[in-house]
């Protein structure tokens, strides 16, 4: 059924004015004034709202066996409190163990998304190891539409690569034209730490950042600029949570280096001191890298307001805080690092960014949606608002203010890591392909809409 939004202020990256936008065929037909619908048209006044392209999120959990558990969400439950939060792309990273073939890891991940997302998704896969037989398996993989790898320097004995394998996945990635997307800690200064920690009787929660602080952060991202160097391959820096991290690769992109950095909500909007809660309640704020001093939120504001850093995500890994983060209640290296955030990013964003005056409301689409998708291949299909694009738009009011809820959300896990903090708008319609999928706070549309995006590698 086609759908006509009439009289909204269309914001792209790059341009804002007020026209109606028409989709026929899961695409953006015309846009213009005065259009006029089909009878069966679908219309909506989006007069006095804003009108975004879907947003996109980089890096996602889903399906994660990690820490001795499984992340909550299912696609079921993700996809739709992505749509709920006007996200309608998300891209998950594929994290196989070290035992697992890469191709059976490709289905097995895939399987859990196909006619179970509500909302469009693609992967990073995960390289965690690298064999003759991983690299052809690599090969068909990228050829089945992945233009992305995942490698892990932490996580030592569990997702991580050693020199030997890093060095080969980014050669490999140069060859196929292919982006690599790093978690860069140092995993052997993580282990050291931690044992020591533990060790000295130092077990709670609030121990998990001084276990892996910013230097070990920064040790990682000059590592992966090292190696990259190597091969010129083009890198992608997932989740940089503090200045020194973030310089390295800024400092390595002088030199040449193509790297583009991503940080996420949570570094932006919340910090340490919630690590440091009493009464095992830092739990919920486990994450790595951890939340960091407030100190270094002036300094990832400012680098992306200017576009120095590429994309605001979520890294979303949703664990209860009953029966999973309790985990780690005596040993704080059992928490199961990681925090829901996929429904919030960008009601938080928009408060605090656009609304606060810290960016302006192109660059707030820039770094929620467009950025994504040109450095990881989906550009124009999505990203932005033109015709033959897909109709993934977001109808937004900017002036309805709410207080974020546990209450309300629709992400599967028992607690909120923005509770009680105060939004100033919402998004009040969100479509896929031109099918209204969330209209006032309800869901409206088909819950198997989400499709696998296959994706072309040396796009760049
Ligand atoms: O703490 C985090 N970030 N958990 C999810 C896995 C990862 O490192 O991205
Ligand atoms: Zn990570
Ligand atoms: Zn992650």
């Amino acid at each position: 059924m086609p759908l006509l939004i009439r009289n909204g202020q269309i914001i792209t990256a790059s341009d804002s004015y007020r026209a109606d936008i028409y989709c026929e065929d899961q695409t953006i037909s015309k846009i213009g004034t005065d259009l006029q619908a089909a009878p069966a048209a679908t219309v909506i006044d989006a007069g006095g709202k804003l009108v975004f392209p879907g947003f996109i999120d980089p890096h996602v959990h889903i399906y994660l066996p990690f820490m001795g558990t499984f992340a909550k969400d299912t696609y079921e439950t993700a996809s739709v409190a992505a749509l709920f939060g006007g996200t309608t792309t998300l891209i998950e990273m594929i994290c196989p163990s070290r035992s697992e073939e890469p191709m059976q890891a490709f289905e097995l991940w895939r399987g859990k998304a196909e006619g179970k997302s509500a909302c469009d998704f693609t992967f990073h896969m995960g390289v965690t190891r690298y064999d003759p037989a991983a690299e052809s398996q690599f090969r068909e993989i990228v050829r089945a539409g992945i233009s992305s790898f995942k490698v892990f320097l932490a996580y030592k004995g569990a997702f991580g690569v050693d020199d030997a394998e890093l060095y080969q996945a980014l050669r490999l990635a140069k060859e196929l034209g292919v982006i690599v997307t790093a978690h860069c800690e140092n995993a052997e200064l993580v282990a050291q730490r931690q044992k020591e920690l533990i060790a000295a009787g130092k077990t709670g929660p609030q121990w998990h950042e001084p276990s892996r602080p910013e230097s070990v952060e920064a040790e990682g991202v000059h590592h992966l600029m090292s190696f990259a160097a190597m091969h010129d391959t083009h890198c992608y820096i997932v989740h940089t949570s503090c200045e020194p991290a973030a310089r390295e690769a800024l400092a390595a992109r002088t030199r040449g280096v193509k790297v583009w950095i991503e940080t996420l909500i949570q570094y932006l909007t919340l910090d340490k001191t919630h690590a440091e809660l009493p009464d095992f309640q830092a739990a919920k704020f486990v994450m790595s890298p951890p939340l960091r001093d407030r100190r270094n939120q002036q300094f990832l504001w400012e680098n992306l307001a200017n576009g120095q850093i590429s994309t605001v995500a979520t890294d979303h890994a949703p664990f209860d805080f009953s029966g999973q983060k309790e985990m780690g209640r005596g040993d704080f290296t059992k928490i199961p690092n990681g925090i829901p955030s996929l429904e919030d990013r960008i009601n938080v964003l928009y408060t605090a960014g656009v609304k606060s005056g810290r960016m302006d409301v192109q660059r707030f689409v820039d770094c929620a949606s467009t950025q994504a998708a040109r450095i990881f291949g989906l550009y124009p299909r999505k990203g932005t608002i033109r015709v033959g694009s897909d109709g993934d738009l977001v109808i937004f009011d900017p002036n309805r203010p709410s207080k974020i809820s546990v209450k309300t959300q629709h992400m599967a896990v028992d607690y909120n890591p923005f509770e009680g903090m105060e939004i100033a708008g919402r998004a009040e319609a969100v479509c896929v392909r031109g099918q209204v999928m969330v209209r006032d706070g309800k869901f409206v549309g088909d819950r198997k809409r989400g499709r696998f995006l296959q994706r072309e590698p040396n796009h760049f």
